[in-house]
């Protein structure tokens, strides 16, 4: 049983609902492999999740961008887990490098959110990744896996879990991990997720790459075994989104 390829688009802090409704249909007008080759979901920021997913082709899902760590209440400004099953929204960004970054959230913190978002029926894209001066000192792989084992403390069932290594020095910067790059940290990650967690979680859970994926270079990413599928920010906003989309058909033929 293969790992289905997965597509998300990050659409972050951006949008006007005249721009969104333009991405969206270009979405729906766009010819791309079946949902048997490629799961395709867009992360809209919050006030638009309702619109989106109203409007958006059946074959494509929604996932918010964050949500809170617990069940609501007196938490202004949060979104609870709690309302995004109410409201149908099947996928949550969790972890995610600006976050943790600029709002201190850290590996405890992510990893109770990824397994109360799981309790609560949400599926979790969990994003991982070094900054520049972590992977020049060489502890890429300490990094990663010390985000990681916060995550396999708290959760114990990871199917619904996709993991997104973003290295932080990729994100929005143009500078995207060489190919060979991305498949030895995502190579490593599952030889951890083997050790640590089962062999059949690190069989079959979903490692995607992302940081300045685009139209150009998405293929030759996508050709590495172990590299699942993509995290997409800025090409999220853009039709070259489609062409990232296609992608999943260079597994076909590995
Ligand atoms: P980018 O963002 O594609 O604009 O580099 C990726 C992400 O932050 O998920």
């Amino acid at each position: 049983m293969g790992r289905k390829f997965f597509v998300g688009g990050n659409w972050k802090c951006n949008g006007t609902t005249e721009e969104v409704k333009k991405i969206v249909n270009t979405l729906n007008e766009a010819q791309v492999p079946s949902q048997d080759v490629v799961e395709v979901v867009v992360s809209p920021p919050f006030v638009f999740l309702p619109a989106v997913k109203s409007i958006l082709r059946p074959d494509f899902q929604v996932a918010a961008q964050n949500c809170w760590v617990k069940k609501g209440g007196a938490f202004t400004g949060e979104v609870s887990a709690e309302m995004l099953k109410n409201l149908d929204i099947p996928w949550v960004i969790l972890g995610h490098s600006e976050r943790r970054a600029l709002l201190n959230e850290s590996n405890e913190f992510v990893g109770d959110k990824v397994a109360y978002a799981l309790s609560q029926g949400l599926k979790v894209i969990a994003c991982v990744g070094e900054t520049l001066e972590q992977r020049e000192s060489g502890s890429t792989m300490d990094v990663v896996a010390a985000q990681t084992k916060a995550i396999a403390d708290r959760v114990s069932n990871w199917s619904d879990v996709v993991i997104a290594y973003e290295p932080v020095w990729a994100i929005g910067t143009g500078k995207v991990a060489t190919p060979a790059q991305a498949q030895d940290v995502h190579d490593e990650l599952r030889k951890w997720l083997a050790k640590n967690v089962s062999a059949e979680v690190a069989a079959t859970i979903r490692i995607i790459y992302g940081g300045s994926v685009n139209g150009a270079n998405c293929k030759e990413l996508a050709g590495q075994p172990d590299v699942d599928g993509f995290l997409v920010g800025g090409a999220s906003l853009k039709p070259e989104f489609v062409d990232i989309i296609k992608s999943s058909e260079v597994k076909k033929s590995v």
